[in-house]
């Protein structure tokens, strides 16, 4: 090897060369072949993928996992094509290949970006065993309403950690050498808005304003961009107007002209023909004029890229730099994934599938990841030595493919622990474990199973009940308008209580669901989202007290489906509601003058604030957080402070704890959240033990897009808090100052 090309520069270097001599080597047939990926597993005539590949019509192909058809594919690409350019083979990696981990969104519950990171990297050395170098993932659109399905597949609503686990989960598949085996090319999802979905319902309109749009939900993306990610998709959706697969102004102006993103944009499913059914263009050929020029590079799925860019550089409408610029972002990935030195793939390069270490992270993730979210009576944990039976119940106990949760296209569920297996393993031989599954799914009604759970219940010194939704209830295009839990299982919840023992109800769910109407019946409440492959290890040493529940919620639970859009960084408003601003809607004199019950921004019928506040999360520890401090009171323009705070684990037992770091900029140029989470850190606490915990945060740190859509940071008081929780009330304050204004004492 030249060892010149070690450098990164002259390997960028050299990169762009091979790309410059291959282009203009390639026909405008071959060039727009690149610009096309096939779905391998549509059913095609035998020979179809092979002809049209030795024909130069495919640069990329998707859905195939069988790694002696990937490696003929290869082979045919550099063997028997002109220019002998290899494959790029994509598939939906989300959250694991065969071992899978948590649901995105129940990763995100872990805010552990290198538990994220670890999780990427064995879902990719899984997942190149078959010839896959190129994964859709991660997704980082900003989820802020649990009716939309696909919140499962995201980190949920805030900026910091999105952002974080994002860029992780991007090191993760790519690892630090995308040529070394197992590194797989990421892509960042979907850019851009589509988590603002009106309503929730999948696929439909978002609105969004640039200031929104770029103090919330670009951010991510930028930070996917920093962290060197390969590839980015297009959203389904519209935005303001126009769908963001024809989004000039994300692709071209936000994308290549600020970000200088180099890499690769694909669409999504089909999504350039799309545009004319969202009434954007008139047929498949303007379809394909306008997502070519807005800049999408590649056609995921469908053939107007196929059919018509030819036909449209011949009448000059694109030019041939559009379609160059196109075709030298995807070259610059395949040279960079080192495919044109190595195409092919030997499973044995690789580890084998769900070795120890596999099943050791995806446990690990799961055990991050839950949430204990009620702990009355400290009735968690369960003490084996001291319980004779104990009832499991409910219709996720024993679910092995629920479990797993949405997006497993190739998660072996033969791997899966059940929860209701995995508690026998651990006490069964200290403590009797009765089983009733009491419901079919999660959407059955009251039955005569209802009255066998009751009995073990009775018979029993706790039940256990694993509730919530199956994985087709979330996942893309299946959003819910009532997500409470479905069926009957509040009823099964509410006769179980009747037996007067203790209720532990661990959720199994891939949104946030409204528990208001059993959160009262019960003692606990663990909230597992889909935990994966390993949920059942998990889930029986938190519920046993092996391990201390130390995940944190990534997303706001509501009280009622009304609330949303609820999420901790809300604005202010000009009428905030206080405290004690709590209406008994039943309670309301009819003919009570229209003030009288306060003026404030708040709903009649429920309390304003949600049922379990962004960052919320128990622990058998205890923690109390005190002396919060800052670095200097006064601080200029370009300069950082450090906030600390002392943790004490006022507890009996060892626990990690996520420090939370919130800040509000109380003036600004444009109204600015109540709090926005400006740091987060997983510490280990030893009990009795005091630690301090500090954040560093620079000015930079504190930049929003302004009235004129620059980033800014502005000088006036910033309030900032620590604690566990986005309700945490230890607060101090510091100001910026211009120049020599600043007083550093
Ligand atoms: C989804 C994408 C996914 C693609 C390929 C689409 O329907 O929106 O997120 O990567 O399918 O499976």
């Amino acid at each position: 090897m030249n060892t010149s090309t070690a450098n990164p520069i002259n390997q960028a270097e050299t990169i762009k060369q091979r790309v410059s001599a291959l282009l203009a080597r390639m026909t405008l047939a071959e060039k727009i072949g690149q610009m096309c990926q096939l779905d391998a597993s549509h059913g095609y005539a035998p020979d179809y993928l092979a002809d049209a590949l030795r024909a130069g019509r495919i640069g990329s192909v998707l859905n195939i996992t069988d790694v002696n058809t990937v490696n003929e594919l290869q082979r045919i690409a550099v063997e028997e094509t002109r220019l002998g350019i290899p494959l790029l083979v994509g598939r939906d990696v989300i959250h694991g290949f065969k071992t899978i981990l948590p649901i995105p969104l129940g990763q995100a519950a872990s805010w552990n970006p290198d538990l994220v990171r670890e999780g990427a990297r064995l879902a990719a050395l899984e997942a190149a065993t078959t010839g896959i170098n190129w994964t859709f993932a991660p997704m980082i659109d900003i989820s802020r309403d649990a009716r939309w399905g696909r919140i499962a597949e995201s980190f949920g609503e805030c900026v910091l950690l999105t952002s974080t686990l994002g860029a992780a989960m991007v090191e993760g598949f790519q690892s630090d050498d995308l040529t070394a085996p197992g590194a797989i090319a990421a892509c960042a999802k979907h850019f851009a808005g589509y988590g603002a979905v009106e309503s929730g319902r999948d696929y439909a309109t978002t609105n969004v304003p640039e200031t929104k749009l770029r103090n919330v939900y670009l951010r991510p993306f930028k930070a996917a961009v920093d962290a060197g990610v390969t590839s980015l998709m297009t959203s389904f959706s519209d935005l303001n107007g126009i769908p963001a697969t024809g989004n000039e102004f994300l692709l071209r102006q936000v994308l290549r002209d600020e970000w200088e993103f180099d890499g690769l944009v694909v669409s999504d499913w089909d999504s350039i023909r799309q545009l004319q059914i969202h009434g954007l263009t008139e047929n498949d050929k303007e379809s394909a004029f306008e997502a070519a020029t807005a800049g999408v590079d590649m056609e995921m799925a469908g053939d107007a890229y196929s059919n018509h860019l030819a036909e449209l550089v011949h009448e000059s409408r694109i030019d041939m730099q559009v379609i160059d610029t196109a075709v030298a972002n995807i070259l610059r990935a395949k040279f960079r994934l080192g495919l044109f030195e190595s195409p092919f793939t030997n499973p044995a390069d690789l580890p084998p599938i769900a070795n120890e270490r596999s099943l050791e992270t995806a446990k690990q993730a799961a055990l991050e990841s839950v949430v204990l979210l009620k702990n009355e009576h400290a009735v968690l944990p369960l003490s084996a030595e001291q319980l004779n039976t104990v009832a499991v119940i409910g219709p996720l106990s024993d679910a092995p493919y629920q479990q797993l949760g949405t997006w497993i296209f190739d998660g072996d569920v033969d791997l899966s622990i059940t929860p209701m297996h995995a508690i026998h393993s651990l006490v069964g031989h200290d403590v009797n474990v009765r089983y009733v599954r009491a419901m079919e799914n999660s959407r059955s009604k009251v039955n005569a199973a209802f009255d066998d759970a009751v009995e073990i219940a009775r018979d029993s010194d706790a039940a256990i009940l694993f509730l919530g939704e199956e994985s087709i209830l979330s996942g893309e295009a299946h959003s819910r308008a009532d997500i409470n839990l479905p069926g009957d299982q509040a009823e099964l919840v509410r006769r179980i209580r009747e037996t007067g023992k203790p209720v532990i109800a661990v959720i199994l769910a891939g949104r946030p669901l409204t528990l208001t109407n059993i959160v009262d019946q019960v003692d606990a409440i663990m909230y597992a989202w889909h935990p994966g492959t390993m949920g059942g290890p998990a889930i029986a040493e938190l519920l046993f007290g092996v391990e201390s529940p130390s995940g944190k919620l990534p997303a706001t639970f509501p009280r009622m489906v009304g609330q949303i859009p609820i999420y901790y960084s809300q604005k202010n408003s000009g009428k905030p509601p206080s405290k004690d601003t709590v209406v008994h809607i039943d309670d309301i004199d009819t003919r009570a003058p229209q003030t009288s019950l306060g003026m404030t921004a708040f709903h009649l019928d429920t309390h304003f604030t949600p049922l379990f506040a962004f960052g919320h999360g128990l622990s058998y520890a205890k923690f109390d957080y005190q002396n919060i401090r800052v670095s200097a009171h006064e601080i200029g323009l370009d300069d950082t402070v450090t906030i600390s705070a002392e943790l004490t684990n006022v507890g009996d037992v060892a626990a990690d704890e996520v420090v939370q770091l919130y800040v509000r900029d109380v003036v600004a140029s444009i109204t600015r959240p109540v709090k926005e989470l400006k740091g987060f850190r997983r510490v280990r606490v030893e009990p009795h033990e005091t630690v301090t915990v500090d954040f560093e945060l620079h000015t930079s740190d504190l930049t929003f897009y302004g009235r004129d859509m620059q980033p800014v940071t502005e000088p006036g008081e910033f309030h900032v808090w620590i604690g566990g929780s986005s309700e945490t009330e230890l607060r101090t304050e510091f100001r910026i100052v211009q120049g020599e204004e600043c007083d550093n004492s």
